[in-house]
């Protein structure tokens, strides 16, 4: 899919990753809306992004995925500025294994929220343009971490539910790719406080902890492997691991 003339949404798109991802599709042409409940940092990026690109190229809104009214209000705000949605880019996460219930909340209902809002609007067979959704799982989407059994249980269903809506949507004909990137420790503040957010087990982290952090990749890495996804040869459902030091397409077993 070429960039330039389509609209993305990402969501948790004022900080780290999200914002790497917002910069990448800007620089490749996309309109962009971004959404996040940090409504300072939000403002403080969209101010730079209207000088670096143009203020018509980008709208933000303060937005909770936890919000189906907010996201709805987002979405069509963006429908009736850009004119249609070709790009969601489910972002938005937390770790935060004392507050697990607020995890799961934001990495799995929230991303599910927004997902089925971005087939309300993006459904060809709704009069929508089709197009392509990325969920930001992690490495924890694939492989246990035992610091963070809560953090690594919304990973696992942020996977499945895209290979799920990945063979819904093909076998309905919404027009909807539906991919997931898995990437490993970035550098960004959900690093920064990773230990004072894990909870009981806080204990097995040390060992690891250290080292992996200084292997921690850059965000705009990770925004690389996205724009690959939305722009690139991905199959439906393929799922897209970033390690440090290496990158590979995880193809699973088509269901139907
Ligand atoms: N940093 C890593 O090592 C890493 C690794 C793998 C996956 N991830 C995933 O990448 C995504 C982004 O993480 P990050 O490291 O950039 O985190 P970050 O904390 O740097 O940024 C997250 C952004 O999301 C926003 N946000 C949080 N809750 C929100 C909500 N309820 N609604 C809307 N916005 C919300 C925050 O305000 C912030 O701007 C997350 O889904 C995370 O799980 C991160």
């Amino acid at each position: 899919m070429a960039l330039k003339g389509k609209t993305a949404v990402v969501t948790g798109a004022a900080l780290g990753i999200g914002k790497a991802i917002t910069e990448m599709l800007l620089q490749n042409g996309a309109k962009v809306t971004l959404l996040d409940i940090n409504e300072t940092a939000g403002k403080t990026l969209k101010e730079a992004l209207n000088k670096q690109h143009g203020e018509e190229r980008s709208l933000f809104f303060e937005c909770n995925v936890e919000s189906e009214e907010q996201i709805k209000a987002a979405f069509q705000s963006t429908v009736d500025t850009f004119r249609g949605i070709d790009i969601v880019c489910n972002n938005a996460g937390i770790l935060n294994e004392k507050q697990w219930e607020k995890t799961v909340s934001v990495n799995l209902m929230g991303l599910i929220r927004v997902s089925y809002v971005a087939l309300e609007y993006m459904n060809k067979l709704n009069g929508g343009k089709g197009g392509t959704v990325i969920n930001v799982a992690s490495v924890a989407g694939l492989t246990p971490v035992p610091t963070c059994p809560v953090y690594t249980a919304t990973k696992h269903a942020v996977v499945g539910f895209t290979r799920a809506m990945a063979a819904a949507s093909s076998a309905s004909g919404y027009g909807l790719r539906f991919n997931a990137v898995c990437p490993s420790l970035v550098k960004t503040d959900l690093v920064a406080s990773l230990m004072d957010n894990l909870g009981q087990f806080s204990h097995l982290a040390y060992a690891t902890q250290c080292s992996s952090v200084q292997r921690a990749m850059d965000p705009s890495e990770v925004a690389e492997c996205v724009f690959e996804l939305v722009t690139g040869e991905a199959k439906n459902g393929e799922i897209l691991m970033k390690e440090a030091s290496r990158k590979k397409y995880i193809t699973f077993p088509t269901l139907i």
